[in-house]
């Protein structure tokens, strides 16, 4: 594909992106980062040919067909909307934004351009994910009454992301499958958080929303596993039905089937080398960017919807667990 792509923010993530471009073919044209060495270090291992310092001049230099934004939370908004305002589809990494009124603002951005804007819930194109939801819209269990989320990390997450809430680093994620698998939005949360000394923000967030239909979910994130754990993850969604249960066990990635031929579903999502659902919801960004109208895998206003549950989580752990209701959308 020749599009021209750029990717905005070159850090942990943004590398992410570069290989999973990388992995479908299409060559990163340019980054953006305020820090130089770390611009440029990420240019130089994919040989990216242009880095600049603000998106304002990637625009004005390179004027990229689309672009990934992969900063921090707090800068997707001036990012997003100064790439939609120019007319340059983006995806935002999740979360779209990390406060409720910059979540607004990208979407409302994306309405009056009508510019495309994806934002970053990743597993909707993970493999398994993906095949547990197939099941669930085929009727396969039922009605569904419950979603289960399980998140473990590592606790090096506290030292990477100081400031950052689990409710809108990690568990962002959760909500988003609660809020695919349901089809419901959530009109109702109550959370709880856990600190460990030494450690700026909660360690674990505990909650328990109820969507709209019904349906009830719960989330467990926590930052506890030791650094050196070998296998830093224990991510479980469990999906209950009324004509039966559905897992995804990221723990214990095991084949379905070894036979003539190999099945297995691809348990990646994002690689150092590419590929995985990364590269699967890159794919998709670009078959939307180059005109192709897959479905719409997930729109602007869930990322919206997911940045209000967040918000709300915080809300009611600082209140000890009070009931928050979220207005109708
Ligand atoms: N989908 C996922 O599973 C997943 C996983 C990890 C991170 N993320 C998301 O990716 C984003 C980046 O996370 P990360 O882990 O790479 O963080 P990071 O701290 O490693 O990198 C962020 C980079 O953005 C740069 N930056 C800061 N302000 C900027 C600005 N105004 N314009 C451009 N660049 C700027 C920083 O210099 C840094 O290099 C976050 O939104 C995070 O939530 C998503």
């Amino acid at each position: 594909m020749s599009l021209t792509v750029a990717v905005v923010g070159a850090g942990a993530f943004g590398a992410r992106h570069v290989a999973a471009y990388a992995s479908l073919g299409v060559r990163v044209g340019a980054l953006v980062d305020p820090d130089p060495a770390v611009r440029e270090n990420l240019a130089s291992a994919f040989g990216v040919p242009r880095t600049f310092a603000r998106v304002e001049e990637l625009i004005e230099a390179v004027r990229p067909e689309a672009a990934s934004v992969c900063s921090p939370g707090h800068a997707h908004r001036d990012a997003a909307v100064t790439l939609m305002t120019a007319g340059i589809p983006v995806l935002v990494e999740k979360p779209l934004a990390d406060t409720v009124r910059d979540a607004e603002e990208i979407v409302a951005v994306s309405e009056s351009t009508g510019v495309l804007c994806q934002p970053g819930h990743i597993l909707r194109f993970s493999a398994p994910h993906r095949a547990l939801y197939d099941a669930l819209r085929a009727g396969e269990l039922g009605e569904v009454l419950a979603v289960s989320s399980r998140r473990d990390r590592s606790r090096a997450l506290s030292r990477l992301y100081p400031g950052a809430h689990p409710a809108m680093l990690t568990a962002v994620h959760d909500i988003d499958l609660a809020l695919w698998y349901s089809g419901s939005p959530v009109t109702e949360v109550r959370a709880v958080t856990q600190s460990r000394s030494g450690a700026v923000s909660p360690v674990l967030v505990w909650a328990e929303l109820r969507h709209e239909s019904g349906v009830v979910s719960s989330i467990r994130n926590a930052y506890l596993l030791p650094e050196s754990s070998p296998n830093p993850t224990s991510d479980l969604v469990e999906v209950y039905g009324s004509g039966g249960v559905g897992h995804v066990d990221l723990a214990h990635p095991t084949l379905l089937v070894q036979a003539e031929r190999t099945q297995a579903p691809d348990w990646l999502i994002s690689p150092p080398g590419g590929g995985g659902a990364l590269a699967a919801e890159l794919r998709h960004f670009l078959d939307r960017v180059a005109g192709a109208q897959p479905p719409e895998t997930v729109r602007p206003a869930d990322g919206l919807h997911v940045v209000r549950v967040a918000a709300a989580l915080i809300d009611s752990a600082e209140a000890g667990g009070a009931h928050r209701r979220l207005s109708p959308v």
